[in-house]
């Protein structure tokens, strides 16, 4: 029997991280669904789309033909074939990604997609809706979450890392809005499933969230 794993949350919450590592201790593949909705909103930006206008990029959404592949064990978005993961995690990208996220084309562009993904392979999928609308059947359900200040010296440092100069106030103020927007839009919010596990990510390593989600894992299958 197939199994899923579904892991929502807010930006910043590690979900990325830890569910490629949880997939890997499991061997499954790990569906990063964040990187659709970045390759999208990439189109839209070299297309120069008007974000305000929800008809164009309703239109527009529907010439950016998105599919994946792994190299490595590692997925590869390719937008109308070009391979433009190495594009995807910019600020710009990120919140135009955030605002067309909210448009229902968009969503469901991408919903066959990742639901294909599910039903050929044991699958770690993240995102926001995986739980609620994306996998409502997923035999295993995590909503991960952090504080805004957590999340957001988290961001600092990676961007800081990459030599990316930036300001804490102005991430934690992307941060809050995007949560905003994640969380009230009409389809498809942001928000914990009833049967998901709820794992706060503030104050744990890595290897601890980890390992708890695979204890969740080993109860769920248990029974
Ligand atoms: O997880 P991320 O930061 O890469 O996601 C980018 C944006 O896409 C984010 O603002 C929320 C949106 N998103 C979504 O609406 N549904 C998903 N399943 C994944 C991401």
């Amino acid at each position: 029997m197939g199994c899923n794993i579904a892991i929502d949350g807010p930006a910043g919450a590690g979900k990325s991280t830890i569910a490629k590592l949880v997939a890997k201790e499991l061997s499954f593949i790990y569906v990063d669904t964040g990187a659709m909705y970045r390759a999208i909103a990439l189109y839209l930006l070299r297309k120069g789309t008007d974000k305000n206008d929800p008809g164009m990029i309703a239109a527009d959404c529907q010439e950016a033909d998105i599919s994946i592949r792994y190299e490595n064990g590692e997925q590869q978005v390719l937008l109308n074939g070009e391979n433009v993961t190495g594009d995807l995690r910019t600020e710009e990208v990120g919140n135009m990604a955030s605002v067309s996220s909210a448009n229902p084309k968009v969503r469901e562009w991408l919903l066959s997609l990742q639901r294909d993904l599910a039903a050929k392979h044991d699958v770690v999928m993240d995102g926001r809706d995986i739980g609620t609308t994306i996998l409502p059947n997923a035999e295993v359900k995590i909503y991960l979450t952090a504080s805004v200040e957590t999340r957001a010296r988290r961001r600092y440092l990676e961007l800081e890392d990459k030599g990316i100069s930036c300001d804490l106030e102005e991430i934690k103020k992307d941060i809050r809005e995007r949560d905003k927007r994640d969380m009230t839009r009409e389809i498809s919010p942001l928000r914990q499933a009833e049967d998901a596990a709820l794992v706060d990510t503030s104050d744990l390593t890595i290897p601890q969230v980890v390992k708890r989600i695979l204890q969740i894992y080993q109860e769920k299958m248990a029974n």
